[in-house]
């Protein structure tokens, strides 16, 4: 409430009384398509075009016709929507919505990292700058990333980046021997197993499911585990009547559509919050989303030779998913 209020006066203006019905003329006007990620509040996502997970939001923007795209989300995810879409104007409203996964592989260390690993070919996470992703041969999200990993010979060696936790998820589930950057995501690694733990003895029918960032001794425990489109099509259909869901708890809201009689439990972190949040996806609000549709900023911009190569490995992954 406050913090919308400091939006509305440091834009100078009266919010309009009708925030949804302003957003949706202005979207009109503007020809623009709203993308959304689940971990947004709920009313961004209810008035999203498309909602969807990092794989999805890059495929919905590679294929969208609108002329502005408004991404309801972090900044890597507005920023591989402007490496596919050159011409089209793309804003997010928060520059500040960042991601600590993103942040955690500053591109001048990668690039040493890199170079003393010739060899190796690099799949990085879509979790990162334009940077590193110029620097990759192929980009993955966690919808794909074991697809990805399994399209390169058996005896090519890889560079994971920069999740050591998706990482070593993957490695697992391919039986390859990835070398990985050791990155991680503040949220994804603060999940205490202890209280994981208390919750399946207090609620022995729930599934456990959980996103493949969290650390391994937190995923050993889950029932399922998945990007967060994968987590909402397992709940739709799965019998459990419960699930205790270990990813930022945004994605809540379509499981309880997509099954509104069952219950469902955030996991808490390690520390005294009882929910865990994604501080930088929660930075977007209803207001900020209008008076940046209003002001057609702020807006996405890149070097075009940064774009261009950036571009190759999203693209290598876009093909590597056509069917996804
Ligand atoms: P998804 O690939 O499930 O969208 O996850 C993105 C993300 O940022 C997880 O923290
Ligand atoms: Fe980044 Fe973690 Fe937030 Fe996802 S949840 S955007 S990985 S900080």
């Amino acid at each position: 409430m406050f913090a919308a209020l400091r939006d509305a006066t440091a834009r100078g203006s009266k919010v309009p009384t009708d925030l949804v019905a302003a957003i949706n003329d202005r979207k009109r006007e503007l020809n623009a398509v709203i993308l959304a990620h689940y971990y947004q509040n709920s009313d961004l996502q209810d008035i999203a075009d498309y909602i969807g997970d990092s794989l999805g939001l890059a495929q919905a923007a590679a294929q969208t016709t609108a002329d502005v795209i408004v991404f309801v989300g972090v900044h890597f995810m507005a920023e591989t929507a402007k490496i596919l879409n050159p011409t089209k104007q793309v804003l997010l409203p928060d520059l500040n919505a960042g991601c600590s996964l993103a942040d955690s592989c500053p591109p001048e260390e990668f690039l040493k990292f890199k170079q003393a690993h010739p060899d190796h070919k690099v799949v990085s996470y879509i979790n990162c700058s334009a940077a590193i992703k110029a620097m990759s041969d192929v980009i993955c999200t966690s919808a794909n990333a074991v697809k990805i990993v399994n399209s390169f010979p058996p005896d090519q060696p890889l560079i994971f980046a920069p999740d050591r936790n998706l990482g070593r998820y993957v490695a697992q589930q391919t039986g390859r021997d990835l070398l990985l950057w050791q990155g991680t995501c503040i949220v994804h690694e603060i999940f205490s197993e202890q209280k994981l733990v208390e919750l399946r003895v207090k609620y022995p029918q729930a599934a456990v499911i959980a996103h493949p960032e969290c650390e391994p001794t937190v995923l050993r425990h889950a029932d399922f585990i998945g990007s967060t489109t994968a987590l909402i099509k397992y709940v739709a259909r799965s019998d459990a009547p419960a699930f205790i869901v270990v990813t930022e708890p945004g994605v809540i809201h379509q499981m309880q559509k997509i099954a509104p009689g069952k219950t469902f439990i955030p996991a808490p972190p390690n520390n005294n919050c009882a929910c865990n949040e994604c501080p930088y996806m929660r930075l977007n609000t209803l207001e900020k989303l209008y008076y940046t549709m209003r002001d057609r900023s702020p807006e996405i911009t890149l070097d075009e030779s940064l774009r261009l190569a950036a571009l190759k490995p999203i693209q290598r992954m876009l093909e590597l998913s056509a069917n996804s």
